[in-house]
């Protein structure tokens, strides 16, 4: 492990019953990175976030936060130690106010993870500030994408995991949350990233990771995989 790894993820194995699904994946985000997960329609990507977080137990490997081993442990403990998620299906409480929901998301948060407050949350989404006493499950798939994202970052996590946040949004909204992608990023906060949209994966990270057949197939820069044409044919389809 180098002195600067913050997430590193080493040998992940995962099943689903008897499927073999994840083979041994291997990466590593630094403090402060946004390292995106690309990879076709069923390689692994969201099974990994999972592994991460407990949601699905690993099989083999490990997964070390600030070198704490997590793999295994159970999702409130993952979270506790400071990786936040952020699933496809946007998990709000619908019956509750965007407020509501917000304050549900307040944590102290782990020690050396930057402090997010509502106040911040509605200054970067004035959106949620217009309709924080409307209920969670009338607001559009955007909004909802924004919400549960500000709800995961009050926890004041070290890592967020975000899987296609962007998935069905229209294109507006996509650049709104590709900004707030970078303004994790400038807070200090890592972001391993799982996203369709190649282009935007591209513009907000650091790094990226390509996922085939369970496993990382290359990690590198975003120029790195720009300048690659059969990486990109072969691995994911552009
Ligand atoms: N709950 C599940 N039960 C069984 N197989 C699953 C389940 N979720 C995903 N899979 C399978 O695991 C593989 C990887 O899926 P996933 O991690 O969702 O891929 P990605 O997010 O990259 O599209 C796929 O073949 C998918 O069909
Ligand atoms: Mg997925």
């Amino acid at each position: 492990m180098t002195a600067t790894a913050l997430l590193q993820v080493q040998g992940l194995h995962a099943h689903y019953g008897k499927s073999h699904i994840l083979h041994g994946v291997d990466f590593q985000v630094r403090a402060g990175e946004v390292v995106s997960l690309l990879g076709r329609n069923g390689s692994g990507r969201s099974t990994t976030l999972k592994a991460i977080m407990g949601l699905v137990p690993p099989t083999g490997g490990s997964i070390a936060l600030n070198g704490r081993d997590l793999a295994g442990q159970r999702p409130y403990t993952v979270c506790r130690a400071g990786i936040a998620y952020v699933p496809e299906e946007r998990e709000v409480f619908a019956n509750l106010t965007v407020d509501e929901n917000l304050r549900m998301g307040e944590q102290s948060g782990s020690a050396g993870a930057a402090r997010w407050t509502v106040a911040q949350m509605f200054d970067y989404f004035p959106r949620l500030k217009e309709r924080r006493r409307t209920m969670a499950g009338s607001l559009s798939g955007g909004e909802q994408q924004m919400l549960t994202i500000c709800r995961s970052l009050l926890g004041n996590p070290q890592v967020i995991l975000v899987d296609e946040p962007t998935e069905g949004l229209a294109p507006k909204i996509v650049a709104v949350v590709a900004d707030c992608i970078r303004d994790i990023h400038r807070r200090g906060v890592s972001v391993v990233l799982v996203e369709q949209k190649l282009a935007i994966a591209l513009k907000v990270s650091q790094r990226v990771a390509v996922m085939g057949h369970g496993r990382i197939v290359f990690e590198g820069t975003p120029e790195q995989l720009r300048a690659n044409p059969a990486l990109l044919k072969e691995w994911l389809a552009v």
